[in-house]
């Protein structure tokens, strides 16, 4: 069985109905601090197939155990985290106290239980201020704010633990911008209060609940004068966790990073007008002072994934606003 651990939040819960389509067999944890019950039933819907609850906490190193006491876990795959960049500037403990111990405690039950394998969420906000796009996998690592730094220090824990463990083996998946939803629209991103991030917002704007976008800053040095990011279709990415999975079956242990990317960077200004474009929907903005902390450009080498996962991103930009948009109206 595989346990995903966060499975009810945005990638977990994509990644869940992949895997359940394939057949596997899963069983899910998550405290709901960031996720809805009724996501249980949408992926039960969508995949047709069921699953193995447990509402428990990483913290609780007790319900951890109870989970693997009464189910054969083969791998993990690692999702539960803390992930707002600007919380974790103003909570910082919260942070580490969540993502750095909550894993530490998943390696220990892990080990107790002689569980191998895992594939990790990290992100693309470990490579900080990059030197160069399209960014590689062996690219300097740096981070900006406490929330990158919690992901820098667990890839660096699961390094030094695969080390002494040869048994273990690990795959860590960066990921750049994840967007879009499931194409019934069932399941999808619905932060609470403001979106930080710019694809819900936009979707707020659509619907007219909030009225008008920020785009912060017009005078970075690309195309339009926008941030560039590396947007993928949060499905896609969902696909490359059972690419990673496959790779963990081989023989060989270790440590395996990829960059789950599209390869492609678009700007703010070209999200907004393929938004418009595929939905016939005007987006209000206007251009606001830079966001402390933003770059002007990122975006993926994902040749790595490609050769040896044989995994690359799909869907198309139209794809990514169309679902995000469907969902934005299903879901309200
Ligand atoms: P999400 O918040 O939707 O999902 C995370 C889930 O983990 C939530 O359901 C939450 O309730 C659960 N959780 C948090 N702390 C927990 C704990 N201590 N015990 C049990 N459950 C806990 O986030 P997401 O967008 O699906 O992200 C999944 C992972 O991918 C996170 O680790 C995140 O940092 C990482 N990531 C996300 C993005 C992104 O843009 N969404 C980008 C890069 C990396
Ligand atoms: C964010 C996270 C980063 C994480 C990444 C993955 C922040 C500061 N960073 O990156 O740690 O790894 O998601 O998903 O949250 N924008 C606007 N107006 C808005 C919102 C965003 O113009 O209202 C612009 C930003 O300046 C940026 C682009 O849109 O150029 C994307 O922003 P966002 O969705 O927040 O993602 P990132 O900042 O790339």
């Amino acid at each position: 069985m595989i346990l995903l651990t966060g499975g009810l939040g945005y990638i977990g819960s994509h990644t869940c109905v992949e895997l359940l389509k394939r057949g596997e067999r899963i069983v899910i944890m998550d405290n709901l601090s960031n996720s809805r019950e009724e996501a249980m039933d949408n992926i039960k819907a969508i995949s047709n197939a069921g699953f193995i609850f447990y509402k428990a906490d990483l913290l609780d190193k007790e319900s951890m155990r109870k989970i693997f006491r009464e189910n054969k876990i083969d791998a993990v795959v690692h999702f539960a985290g803390l992930k707002a960049v600007g919380e974790s500037v103003v909570k910082p403990l919260a942070y580490y106290k969540n993502n750095v111990e909550g894993t530490l405690n998943l390696l220990e039950v892990m080990e107790e239980f002689n569980c191998s394998k895992m594939v990790f969420s990290s992100s693309a906000t470990v490579y900080g201020s990059p030197e160069r796009v399209p960014i590689t996998e062996d690219m300097p690592l740096s981070t900006t704010n406490p929330y990158g730094t919690t992901k820098l220090m667990i890839e660096q824990i699961l390094q030094d633990y695969a080390k002494a463990n040869k048994q273990f083996k690990v795959a860590i998946l960066r990921y750049f911008n994840p967007i879009g939803a499931h194409e019934s629209g069932a399941i999808g991103e619905d932060p609470n209060g403001i979106p930080n991030n710019l694809m819900p917002y936009i979707a707020r704007v659509a619907s007219g609940k909030l009225e008008c976008l920020s785009i912060y800053g017009n005078d970075y040095p690309t195309h339009d004068g926008t941030g560039v990011r590396d947007y993928i279709h949060v499905v896609d990415l969902a696909k490359g966790h059972l690419k990673a999975l496959d790779r963990l079956a081989k023989d060989d242990t270790g440590v395996f990073i990829y960059n789950l990317g599209s390869g492609r960077g678009y700007s703010v200004l070209d999200i907004v007008q393929a938004f418009e474009k595929a939905n016939g929907i005007k987006i209000n903005y206007k251009i606001v002072e830079r966001r402390p902390g933003d770059i002007a450009k990122c975006y993926a080498d994902a040749t790595k994934a490609w050769k040896e996962l044989g995994w690359k991103a799909e869907k198309t930009l139209e794809d990514m606003v169309r679902d995000a948009w469907n969902f934005e109206q299903k879901h309200r």
